[in-house]
């Protein structure tokens, strides 16, 4: 139907075509109303029922129990990075980040702004290309901080970290990987994720939290900044980014329609998987994460040869794989093949791949 081409971005990322279908008519007139999705008011109905089935889709994907909050707010997963610390850590208290790549050591830094933060690991030594097995701990951390996929080096977890003292809650940052498998839940405190990889467009995060955190958060900070402001508002203590929920609440949709979340599972281990082996099998191409660490989402790669990498990319590009650039701090290649890229794209990829190789 259109001019679009294989685009491998990072993010803000590809979302599934049938949604933008759909947005691109509703931005004219929501449903019957008359008024596009971005010019109703956050307070009307149609709106709000926007919003609602946004919240309950999640919800029932992500089987989220009912003492959890499902908040959609502003700032990026950045924004969390300072407002986790800023309600939960006290200057006398401690929690232990797990920095397996450049987004986890920013929110390393921003706790130290407001207590002590403790490394429990740190994979920076073999330029993040691996997810440590061992943790240390502190004895009494308030709070355990990770981000579950490492967008720039292309590592995952598999499983939550565990060990800790059970007195601390756990904190995810998803932002990469939401919603791309099943989540546990109960086993975190707070879970956020920016929305531009699997969820919708930049502009809106989601943070899903347990009850009783939104009640001990600190009451010192100005509104905006407590997560009791949000819960109490239903997301709208001001005006959320309503066509951002409204995207997110097409993608839930496609995402139930696909088979929820094991349904992206599937998805994500085949395409991903599909890659990684012809990465194995090639005589000029190496992924460059560990293999027990390997990311379902951002497949990176080398060549060894960095005139080779960009020769590859500007011919890639040339032929409409898009933004396959690596992170500008690693280098190499990149592929971010999140929930809505299709497997047709990876194919079409690997078939470029070999036909560079057997002409390198
Ligand atoms: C894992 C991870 N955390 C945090 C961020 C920052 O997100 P935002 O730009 O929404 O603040 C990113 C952005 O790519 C990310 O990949």
């Amino acid at each position: 139907m259109s001019n679009r081409i294989w685009n491998f971005s990072a993010g803000p990322a590809v979302l599934p075509e049938s949604v933008l279908e759909e947005a691109a008519q509703n931005l004219l007139s929501l449903g019957d109303t008359g008024v596009g999705i971005c010019e109703h008011s956050h307070r009307g109905k149609p709106f709000v029922a926007v919003a609602d089935e946004a919240e309950s889709l999640c919800r029932e994907i992500a089987d989220i129990p009912d003492n959890y909050r499902v908040l959609f707010l502003q700032g990026g997963a950045s924004l969390q990075f300072g407002m986790v610390p800023m309600n939960f850590l006290a200057k006398d208290q401690t929690a232990d980040y797990l920095v397996t790549g450049a987004w986890a050591r920013k929110a390393l830094k921003e706790a130290k702004r407001f207590g002590n933060a403790h490394v429990a690991c740190n994979s920076e030594n073999a330029n993040f290309n691996y997810i440590p097995s061992e943790m240390n701990y502190s004895d009494a951390p308030r709070y355990v901080h990770y981000a579950s996929n490492n967008t720039i080096y292309g590592t995952q977890f598999r499983t939550e970290p565990t060990g800790f003292s059970s007195d601390a809650f756990l904190v995810r940052d998803a932002s990469s990987e939401i919603f791309s498998r099943p989540i546990d839940i109960a086993k975190h405190g707070i879970i956020y994720a920016g929305a531009q990889k699997n969820l919708g467009p930049s502009g809106v995060t989601l943070v899903i939290i347990r009850d009783d955190l939104v009640e001990a958060g600190s009451h010192e900070l100005t509104s905006m900044l407590q997560y009791r402001t949000h819960a109490g508002a239903n997301s709208m203590f001001n005006t959320p980014p309503t066509s951002g929920i409204y995207l997110m609440m097409l993608v839930f949709r496609w995402i139930k329609e696909h088979g929820g979340l094991t349904g992206m599972q599937t998805r994500n281990e085949d395409k991903a998987g599909r890659l990684y082996e012809y990465l194995d099998n090639s005589s000029l191409f190496q992924a460059t994460a560990e293999q027990d660490s390997r990311s379902l989402m951002n497949v990176t790669f080398v060549t060894g040869d960095a005139d080779r990498d960009a020769a590859f990319i500007s011919q890639a590009e040339a032929k409409g794989f898009s933004a396959l650039k690596g992170h500008r701090s690693v280098g190499g290649m990149r592929a971010s093949i999140y929930n809505a890229f299709p497997a047709e794209g990876v194919d079409a990829l690997i078939e470029f791949m070999k036909e560079f190789e057997a002409s390198a």
